[in-house]
């Protein structure tokens, strides 16, 4: 089923210089980037995009961090790309993700109160449409 999802590179993968990467990565999976933009998340946008964890004892921490510099907001395309861009990325802690994937490549635990992953991809055509209404 040909979806869209939406894929944000967090300030660490930014910061990092990792932008390059990770979409080399996603083109190299045969996605299309449909939509590209760096740009600096609001707090509206934050607590838009994060209302599900809104409450949880890391969602202070996160909202910080996605606030703490350039991130880079990414439209991609193609069949089954949400479940496919979630197997690139791996799993949400980096320390398990595995070899292979952007965050058990480039990822680790830094010790900080909110896991810095590198990216962050929909979980579902829901909040896809969602998220892309969010920040396009
Ligand atoms: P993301 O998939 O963008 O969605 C929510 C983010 O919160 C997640 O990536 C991580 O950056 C962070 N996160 C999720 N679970 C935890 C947790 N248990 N502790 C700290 N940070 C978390």
């Amino acid at each position: 089923q040909l979806e869209r999802s939406l894929v944000i590179i967090k300030p660490d993968g930014y910061r990092r210089g990792l932008t390059g990467e990770v979409l080399r990565r996603i083109e190299a999976k045969g996605y299309t980037i449909a939509k590209l933009q760096v740009t600096e998340a609001t707090r509206d946008q934050l607590d838009a995009h994060y209302a599900e964890h809104e409450g949880k004892p890391f969602y202070e921490p996160l909202v910080e961090f996605m606030s703490s510099g350039p991130i880079v907001v990414a439209v991609i395309e193609g069949n089954d790309c949400i479940k496919g861009f979630r197997s690139l990325a791996g799993a949400t802690n980096p320390t398990e993700a595995a070899p292979g994937s952007i965050r058990g490549d480039l990822g680790r635990d830094w010790g900080l109160k909110v896991q810095q992953n590198i990216v962050h991809g929909s979980d579902s055509t829901e909040s896809a449409e969602r998220e892309i209404a969010i920040w396009f």
